[in-house]
């Protein structure tokens, strides 16, 4: 029996009551966590997104009805109960926020009845995630997702308010969009009154922030949903948020400014950590030099060197091959473990070659000062002591090498020394490192197509100084991007935008788009560029990536209230589904079965 809440009214969230309520009578409605029935005495943990508070229902406090309702509770009814707040005295309980005190009840309502979950309502559950999202609404109700949601909340409260005291517009841009290009795979809509023509769900509101500049708006932002159709891993969802600006009459360090100031006040608000200004920059070819990836974590060592030099005339075939191929012999040395037993070394040698090297070249320096090595055979004492030496090498260390082109050994060391880190527990959970990384190519080369993609958008600027090679080395042109690195997660990105259309022209048919095609995907973009476009240059963070971050989470999941799994479905309300013969009638699809 559900009843109503005529004429009651909330006075406090559970938590909310303290010591300083001793003698008032008040009103809390919540969740019964537990109910325990002592024989005249029940004890009810009342829950609601606050915490938990004690009821004690006592026949002396209550009328039979009330007492004999209380009898009745159970875990996941909803109540609402009026009382006094009293002390606990001695029977304090220090493990709980309200442990002091506790509600004497003297009146209960049962606003709803609840079968028993699937699952404990609690915190750190053991049970396994695909039953919890099922679940989602009862999963949400646990105290440490509800915890990240609220964090969430505020940081986006955060932000707005910092945006806004910047003198930043918050603005809406159409969901249901012409294609943008931004690398991933589109989300489509058909559309019912153009048969056979379709939407596509923003992958970033990229155009309509630059159409907003031509417009005048001088600064937006937006915390806005894209949606990508790509392949799931721990930090990407298909739909997700970002927090996304953009500012007129800039260049790339007003941007970064705003920026810095507005990451130093989210971690001061919420973890009252003090990021010291400014950030670190590094260009994007010293990050890969150094670390081997564009996002570097540089909370340790473990730095890849370059031996190209050291080993270009030695006997080993492998390392000099791909050096004439053009390509290069780096290492990374992993103190300490020179004594790794093969079973962990063979570990190793599979991890490089899950990213694409044809093997892991090793240096054992035992602790002994013996010397073990997978190639040692083909390089006289010499050339190994050089490189040993080259390596920082002593006795204890393991010394790893991937020799290839330049894209291999990158992959496979940045990887590795990542994956070497977590396996020696090495990284200090406590630090946050954030870094630039500035400076990235402009294009990148795409095997698959056979031509220049371009790495960040096609609107990035090329750096002054490089518009020179545009023509003859398009790949050695550097762009006026951006991303901000956070302990290894690219938090974020942007960059100055092309606004003279010479450029864009330029960089259009660099990119394979003849006139017409970039007419016809962009035209209202270069239509508009001709009616007084200022310079203007923008960035988007991950949202859910910031908040996993902060939460210390190491999935995104985590801090989206309905995330979706792996291969991008929703095992609550089972998105995506098949839909009425009728509806695919109205706009013009039929499906064809699959082989
Ligand atoms: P970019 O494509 O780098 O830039 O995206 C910006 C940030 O969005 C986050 N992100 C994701 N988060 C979760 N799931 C995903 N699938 C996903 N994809 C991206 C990342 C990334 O750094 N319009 C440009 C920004 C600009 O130039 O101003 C853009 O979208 O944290
Ligand atoms: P092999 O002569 O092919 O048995 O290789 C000798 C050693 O070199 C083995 O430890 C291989 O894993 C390693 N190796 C093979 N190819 C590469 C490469 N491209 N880079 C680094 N090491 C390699």
């Amino acid at each position: 029996m559900a009843e109503s809440m005529k004429g009651l009214h909330r006075t406090h969230r559970c938590a909310e009551l303290g010591v300083s309520n001793v003698g008032e009578k008040v009103t809390v409605m919540g969740w019964v966590q537990k109910s325990r029935n002592k024989g005249g005495i029940i004890f009810v943990d009342l829950r609601d997104r606050s915490g938990i508070l004690q009821i004690i229902f006592e026949g002396k406090d209550i009328d039979d009805d009330g007492f004999a309702k209380a009898e009745k509770l159970r875990s996941e009814f909803v109540i609402a109960v009026t009382g006094v707040v009293e002390s606990r005295g001695e029977a304090a309980n220090a493990n709980m926020a309200t442990g002091e005190i506790e509600l004497r009840a003297d009146d209960l309502r049962i606003l709803s009845e609840s079968d028993t979950p699937p699952f404990p309502i609690e915190e750190n559950s053991k049970t396994k995630e695909e039953m919890r999202l099922k679940y989602r609404y009862l999963d949400l109700r646990r105290p440490d997702v509800q915890s990240n949601l609220m964090l969430r909340s505020r940081i986006a409260a955060i932000t707005r308010q910092f945006l806004a005291d910047e003198g930043f517009l918050e603005i809406e841009t159409p969901i249901l969009n012409k294609s943008t290009p931004e690398g991933a795979r589109d989300y489509l809509v058909p559309s019912r009154v153009h048969p056979g023509q379709f939407y596509a769900l923003p992958q970033s509101p990229q155009l309509f922030k630059q159409l907003l500049m031509v417009s005048g708006y001088d600064r937006y932002y937006q915390i806005a949903k894209c949606f990508r159709d790509e392949d799931l891993r721990a930090d990407r969802q298909p739909e997700f948020t970002q927090i996304d600006m953009e500012l007129s009459f800039v260049d790339v360090d007003d941007v970064i400014d705003v920026n810095e100031r507005l990451i130093k006040k989210i971690f001061k608000e919420t973890l009252d950590l003090d990021v010291s200004l400014p950030i670190q920059r590094i260009t994007y070819a010293e990050a890969m030099d150094r670390f081997g990836s564009d996002k570097p974590d540089t909370r340790f060592g473990m730095e890849l060197q370059n031996v190209t030099e050291i080993v270009k005339g030695c006997g080993f075939g492998v390392f000099t091959g791909a050096i004439e191929n053009g390509g290069s012999v780096r290492g990374i040395n992993a103190r300490g473990c020179g004594s790794m037993p093969r079973k962990k070394i063979d570990a190793l040698v599979q991890f490089a070659k899950d990213f694409g090297a044809k093997g892991l070249a090793y240096i054992q320096l035992l602790d002994d000062g013996n010397v073990k090595s997978s190639f040692a055979k083909f390089m006289t004492d010499d050339e190994m002591s050089a490189l040993i030496s080259a390596m920082d090498g002593e006795a204890g260390d393991l010394l790893l090498f991937a020799a290839d082109k330049d894209k291999v050994v990158f992959d496979v060391l940045g990887n590795l020394r990542v994956h070497l880190a977590e396996q020696l527990e090495i990284i200090d959970k406590n630090v946050f490192n954030f870094l630039w990384v500035t400076e990235f190519p402009l294009f990148e080369w795409s095997e698959e197509q056979d031509r220049f993609t371009a790495m960040h958008h096609p609107f990035t600027m090329p750096m002054e100084e490089d518009i020179q090679y545009l023509d003859t080395d398009p790949g050695r042109v550097r762009a006026k991007a951006y991303d901000i690195v956070l302990n290894g997660t690219e938090l974020g990105g942007g960059s100055v935008r092309i606004h003279q259309d010479d450029i864009q022209e330029k960089m259009f048919e660099k990119l394979g788009f003849t006139k017409e095609e970039a007419q016809s995907q962009f035209g209202f973009l270069l239509t508009a560029f001709k009616y007084g476009v200022p310079p203007h240059a923008g960035l988007a963070y991950g949202f859910d990536r910031l908040v996993m971050l902060i939460a210390g989470e190491d999935n995104i999941r985590n801090v989206i209230a309905f995330p979706k799994v792996k291969d991008a479905s929703c095992l609550m309300c089972e998105a995506p589904d098949t839909v009425a013969k009728e509806q695919l009638d109205e706009l013009g699809i039929e499906i064809t079965e699959e082989e």
